[in-house]
C-alpha cells in the first residue's frame, strides 16, 4: 500500500524544518537493529544521522527484550547525537524522545497517548511504542555518543502471544492508518526540537499514565504493589507501598495492571 511506503526521500518531503534538512537519514528495507546500526556508524566515525528501518530481525528493547519489529507495520528509528553532557542524564534522552513521540502522535491522530514509566508509551494502558536510549561513555563520564532508538507499532496485525494482550497499534487505537512517512518526519522534527532541561521533566510529568496510579513493582528480590506518586528531577518514580513506606525507583520493570 502507497501511504505505507518508506524511504528517506519520503520522509525528507514531508520534513518542513530546513534545517534539518541536511541530516543524514539512512533508511534500510531490513536490518538487525538499527541502534546497533548506528552505534557502528559512530565507532567508525560517524557524524549525528538518523537511521530507519522497515523490518528489523534483531530489535531489541530494554532489560535484554526484544522488540517485535514485523515489516511494513511500525516505524524503527534511531537518533545518533553526540550529546554535551553527562553520560549519568541519559534518561534525559529517553524522556526528550518520549515527549516527542507522544506530541507527534498526538498531533496526527485523534487519541491520548501518554507515557508510562519509564520508556513506553500508551494509549488506553497498551503499548505503542518503546524507547531504548544507549551509548558510549567517556573514561570522565561524558557520552563519546548516545543513540535513542523508537520502535512504534503503527498498523494492525497478530502480535506474538507473549505481548497481545499489552500491545497495541495506532490504527487499532485510532482507526486511522496514518503516513508512514508523515508521522516518521514529525518525530524527527520534534525529536530536535530545542527543549529546556525544566520543561521535559514537566512535559513528561504532565504526559505520565503511571503517576497516581496503583502500580505493580517487579524488582530483582520481590514483586509488590504500590501507588505510583511522584518524578523527580532525575526521573526517578517514588512509589508509596500499601502500609505507608515510600521507596524511590530508577529503573524497576513497573505494570500498571
Ligand atoms: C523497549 O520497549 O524496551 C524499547 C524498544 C525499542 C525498540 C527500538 S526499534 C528501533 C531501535 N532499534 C532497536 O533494536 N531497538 C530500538
Amino acid at each position: 500500500m502507497q501511504k505505507r511506503k518508506l524511504s528517506a526521500e519520503k520522509i525528507k518531503e514531508n520534513i518542513v524544518n530546513k534545517s534539518l534538512q541536511s541530516v543524514d537519514i539512512f533508511y534500510f528495507d531490513e536490518i538487525d537493529s538499527t541502534n546497533t546500526r548506528a552505534k557502528k556508524y559512530a565507532d567508525d566515525g560517524g557524524k549525528t544521522a538518523i537511521f530507519i528501518a522497515d523490518r528489523q530481525s534483531g530489535g531489541r528493547g530494554r532489560m535484554g527484550r526484544s522488540f517485535d519489529s514485523a515489516g511494513g507495520l511500525g516505524i524503527y528509528i534511531s537518533f545518533l547525537t553526540f550529546p554535551s553532557g553527562n553520560a549519568a542524564d541519559g534518561i534525559e534522552i529517553t524522556a526528550k524522545a518520549a515527549c516527542a513521540v507522544v506530541r507527534a502522535v498526538n498531533s496526527l491522530v485523534n487519541i491520548d497517548a501518554k507515557i508510562k514509566w519509564v520508556n513506553d508509551i500508551t494509549v488506553n494502558g497498551k503499548k505503542l511504542a518503546g524507547i531504548l536510549t544507549e551509548g558510549k561513555i567517556n573514561p570522565d563520564g561524558t557520552f563519546a555518543y548516545a543513540v535513542c532508538g523508537i520502535g512504534i507499532n503503527l498498523y494492525k496485525r497478530e502480535f506474538p502471544k507473549e505481548i497481545k494482550d499489552i500491545a497495541t497499534t495506532l490504527e487499532d487505537e485510532s482507526g486511522e492508518t496514518v503516513d508512514r512517512a508523515l508521522l516518521t518526519a514529525r518525530i524527527i522534527e520534534e525529536y530536535f526540537k530545542e527543549t529546556d532541561k525544566g520543561d521535559v521533566l514537566s512535559e513528561y510529568i504532565s504526559l505520565s499514565s503511571t503517576l497516581g496510579k496503583t502500580v505493580t513493582v517487579y524488582k530483582q528480590s520481590e514483586t509488590f504493589k504500590a501507588k505510583a506518586v511522584s518524578i523527580n528531577e532525575r526521573y526517578e518514580l517514588t512509589v508509596e507501598r500499601e502500609n505507608g513506606e515510600t521507596e524511590t525507583l530508577c529503573s524497576a520493570e513497573i505494570s500498571t495492571k
